[in-house]
């Protein structure tokens, strides 16, 4: 506790109120505002507790270990009250103090930036698969043709599924990911149905590789299993649980979300196209001006007083990673316009991957993923221009992005 004093409890401060319809606005609208709040305020209320809009808050929150993740109740706030589901050890990223330290420890290595590397040629050859139906024509539906089916196939070439089964997959990741939706608890049964063919899957799969290791996730997951106390095969079975859904609406929506910048961008997709080594630098560009996940969430374990705010136990706090991202501290010369040759600022990085000890575990596969994509599609499919009208997942999902993307190109 601090100071009686100096310290006002959160809930006695008088902050402006952003309501759910700033949500319900077109995205860059509601980014514009969030923005125009935050040049004087670092919070403001919300409905369910308070949004963070500086930059430094925004990492200051996310890096103090007393927050945990919000994501541990949306079983409770749906009103789920199996306990069955209650009671399963708890994803990565649910996680927290030793239990997720143990966890993040074992897996890290599997996620290697080597590892992520190694998969490159692969994506490559996906990507390439994706374009060749649609070329010869010159139309294409970006969210539908090249961004949803683009992380399946990935995924499973890192856990080691073969190609028969990107189906398979693709229908559990879209039916797991259902838990997202607000509505999950009347979905409980098919995201329960999803959840248990995958976990058999999984489990046939960590029998294959105990016997045939090979150079996949799961076999890592294992070696590392072997190594002493380590991932039982139910904490295996959870992580590539959290690997599918951590892993696929958030690469696709948001190489999605990069190409309808680049769209109306066509000088920078030129550049792109004739320099695919500035990928790296795009990428960062594009996550910072344009990313796919707006914020997250964290509640008090304990009461905290930060800037002098007691935040009683149980506060909901919403570290915006949107208004983080257009603070102008993050780009190199201060201001907001996009341009992928930009040097990032060292110690202020785009956001959109989170920060502390919950930062995206799978950021060097999705950093390769974005990056190989983005220079084959610009140099593919050059002059890239949307056809009609981008429509767009409703705002307030949490993971955003175009539903349907239509454009044309003069096929290279
Ligand atoms: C562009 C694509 C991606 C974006 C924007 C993204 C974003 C994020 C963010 C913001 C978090 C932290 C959430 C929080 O603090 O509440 C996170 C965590 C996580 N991400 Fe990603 N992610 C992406 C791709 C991936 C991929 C490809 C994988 C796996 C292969 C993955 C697996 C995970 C996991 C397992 C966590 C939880 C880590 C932990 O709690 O320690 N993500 N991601």
């Amino acid at each position: 506790m601090g100071d009686a004093d100096t310290t006002t409890n959160a809930f006695d401060l008088d902050l402006p109120v952003i309501g759910p319809e700033l949500r319900e606005l077109p995205r860059s609208e509601s980014t514009e505002q969030l923005r125009t709040l935050a040049t004087d305020h670092w919070i403001v209320r919300n409905q369910l507790g308070f949004a963070i809009l500086d930059y430094d808050d925004v990492t200051a929150i996310l890096r103090d270990k007393r927050w945990h993740n919000a994501v541990a109740k949306i079983p409770e706030m749906m009103g789920i009250t199996d306990p069955e589901i209650l009671n399963r050890p708890p994803s990565i990223l649910a996680a927290e103090g030793d239990v997720h330290t143990r966890l993040r420890r074992l897996v890290a290595k599997a996620f290697s930036p080597r590892n992520a590397d190694a998969l490159r040629p692969f994506m490559r050859d996906v990507v390439n698969e994706l374009i060749d139906p649609v070329a010869a024509a010159g139309r294409v539906d970006i969210a539908v043709d090249i961004c949803e089916p683009y992380p399946i196939p990935i995924i499973c070439e890192l856990l080691g599924a073969p190609r028969e089964d990107w189906q398979s997959f693709s229908r559990w990741a879209e039916d797991v990911l259902r838990i997202f939706n607000g509505t999950a608890a009347d979905e409980m049964e098919v995201i329960g149905k999803a959840q248990l063919e995958l976990k058999e899957y999984v489990i046939d799969m960590i029998e294959a590789r105990r016997s045939d290791p090979r150079d996949d996730l799961i076999t890592h997951l294992i070696a590392a299993e072997e190594e002493g106390d380590r991932l039982s095969t139910e904490e295996l079975v959870t992580m590539v649980n959290a690997v599918i859904v951590g892993g696929t609406d958030t690469t696709r929506n948001q190489l999605g979300c990069a190409l309808s910048v680049f769209a109306a961008h066509p000088d920078q997709w030129r550049l792109l196209g004739e320099q695919p080594d500035l990928a790296p630098k795009a990428v960062e560009e594009c996550m910072r001006y344009f990313g796919a996940i707006r914020g997250t969430g964290r509640f008090a374990s304990e009461d905290i007083v930060y800037r002098d705010i007691l935040f009683p136990a149980g506060t909901f706090v919403f570290p915006s990673l949107d208004a983080a991202n257009s603070d102008s501290g993050v780009t190199d010369d201060g201001t907001r316009h996009f341009d992928i040759t930009r040097e990032p600022v060292k110690g202020r990085g785009q956001m959109t991957f989170g920060s502390g000890i919950h930062y995206c575990l799978g950021a060097s596969l999705a950093r390769a993923e974005l990056q190989e994509a983005l220079p084959i599609l610009a140099r593919r499919m050059p002059d890239l221009a949307v056809d009609g009208t981008i429509t767009w997942k409703p705002t307030t999902s949490a993971i955003f992005g175009p539903d349907h993307f239509p454009a044309t190109f003069t096929p290279a």
